[in-house]
């Protein structure tokens, strides 16, 4: 054998390769408490991890023993029951064990030709969640990264329906001089990031006071901005308070306007699942495009958005690339996930999802959505009870915000370092109109009530 073919061989060596790889993993999956960690700064880094990188090589079972006992432990653990800040990943164990397959099948998810097993699961996980979200028997989309790239890509489709749309209708100037995309003042940071990608204006259109964006006002900034909007964004839980806009009054809006409804869902839409929440997504059934982030609070491993569309061939005029190479993937009516958002190249993500729904049925993810859900509400009303504590607003999915009496930013920050430094949990400081705020952003199935009151004590 040569030196070149020694990394893909089968061998002694690699077969040792495989095992420490598959054994760290099996413990690191079964693993029943999983420490919190915390970061280190780059030098700290640099001094103990050393030099991992020359031209022998330092083997396979070193350069484990460096992830294991330095750089792991230098990645917070985001799948602990004690992780609340942000949006916590609480991958099931089906659908983490499942990520290893997808890396070790090498499938390419890009296109039918190489990937259709792949790309069946894949749509049934896709048609699954687009009839439970109220969509017609059409809808399909595809998996990508995440939502910043599933809102852009959404966002990319219904500009392209609205130029091609103004200038099939076109007398005097075809399109207008700066398009534009409605959205509530309290939507996810992606949104604004999409519009400076694609040079359009973002119309923020501000909530009451509940951080709901209602009909009245994206009626008003229509009324403004005319036909130069070519979306409404809604969204479907807000990531600092899991609040849900009025869709279906919105909706209401956008049909009358024959406007582009897009559901930002990254976070909130999965409880759509759930019995309990179900009612608050009313109008969902209208969205022409809509994302949800299975590796939120569909309990999959990063990174994965479900980008669905009411019409999936509106996606595809917008976004399949055409090259000499890629004829044989173009000239074709199949099904191509890369035809569907800003990509080629792509993952097999949706996997996860898959092998973890078939593994555990549908069932099991509205009771642990739920679970959430109801934990979120015990714990404001314990909060509601506390002196000293503040509610900011009633939570109505899994995100509760709450205020310290007394304390400035400088408080909150210590004592959130204080929470890491001794292990006991990962909850940052967030803010609401100037005001510093503690956030418990809930949705891992290992979270307790008792978990939680244990932080709150740490507030007194
Ligand atoms: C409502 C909402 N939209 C979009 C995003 C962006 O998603 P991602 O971080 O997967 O890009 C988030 C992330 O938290 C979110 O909560």
């Amino acid at each position: 054998m040569t030196d070149a073919a020694r990394m893909h061989e089968i061998t002694d060596e690699t077969r040792a390769i495989v095992d420490i790889v598959l054994d760290y993993s099996r413990t690191r999956l079964l693993a029943e408490d999983t420490p919190l960690d915390k970061p280190l700064t780059p030098d700290e880094l640099v001094q103990a991890a050393g030099r991992t990188i020359d031209e022998q090589g330092i083997g396979a079972r070193q350069a484990i023993s460096v992830f294991e006992h330095v750089l792991a432990p230098a990645c917070i653990t985001t799948d602990s029951p004690q992780y609340l800040s942000f949006i916590p990943s609480a991958p099931s164990k089906a659908a983490a064990a499942f990520d290893l397959v997808v890396s070790a099948s090498s499938l390419y998810g890009g296109s039918w030709l190489e990937g259709a097993g792949a790309v069946h699961a894949e749509n049934e996980v896709l048609r699954w969640l687009a009839a439970e979200f109220g969509l017609p028997e059409g809808a399909g989309g595809v998996f990508v990264q995440g939502g910043t790239l599933g809102n852009l890509s959404a966002l990319v489709a219904a500009r392209e329906a609205a130029r091609s749309r103004a200038l099939r209708q076109a007398q005097g100037p075809a399109t207008p001089d700066r398009w534009r995309v409605v959205c509530s003042a309290e939507a996810h940071s992606s949104i604004a990031s999409a519009a400076r990608v694609m040079d359009v204006e973002i119309v923020a259109v501000p909530t009451g006071d509940d951080g709901m964006l209602r009909p009245e006002a994206v009626r008003a900034a229509l009324d403004e901005h005319g036909d130069s909007v070519f979306a409404v964004v809604a969204t479907a839980g807000s990531t600092n308070f899991g609040i849900v806009d009025d869709i279906a009054g919105i909706a209401e809006v956008t049909r009358d306007r024959g406007v582009w409804l897009h559901i930002d869902g990254a976070y909130g839409l999965a409880a759509m699942l759930s019995p309990r929440t179900r009612h608050l997504f009313a109008g969902v059934e209208h969205a022409d495009s809509l994302i949800v982030d299975p590796h939120k609070w569909l309990f999959a491993p990063f990174d994965a958005c479900a980008l669905i569309y009411r019409d999936p061939e509106r996606g595809r005029a917008a976004h399949t690339q055409h090259a000499e190479y890629l004829d044989t993937l173009t000239e074709t009516a199949d099904w191509s996930p890369s035809d569907y958002a800003v990509q080629l190249t792509r993952r097999a993500r949706g996997l996860p999802i898959w092998f973890s729904l078939a593994t555990y049925g549908a069932a099991v993810y509205r009771e642990a959505i739920t679970a959430a859900v109801d934990l979120a509400t015990r714990i404001a009303d314990e909060i509601e009870r506390r002196p000293g504590l503040t509610l900011v607003r009633r939570p109505q999915l899994g995100v509760v915000v709450f205020e310290r009496d007394g304390w400035s930013k400088a408080d909150y920050d210590r004592w959130s370092t204080g929470l890491l430094d001794r292990q006991h949990a990962f909850v940052v400081p967030s803010s609401h109109r100037g005001r510093p705020n503690a956030r418990f952003a809930i949705l891992n199935p290992r979270t307790t009530f008792e978990h939680l009151t244990a932080i709150l004590d740490t507030m007194q």
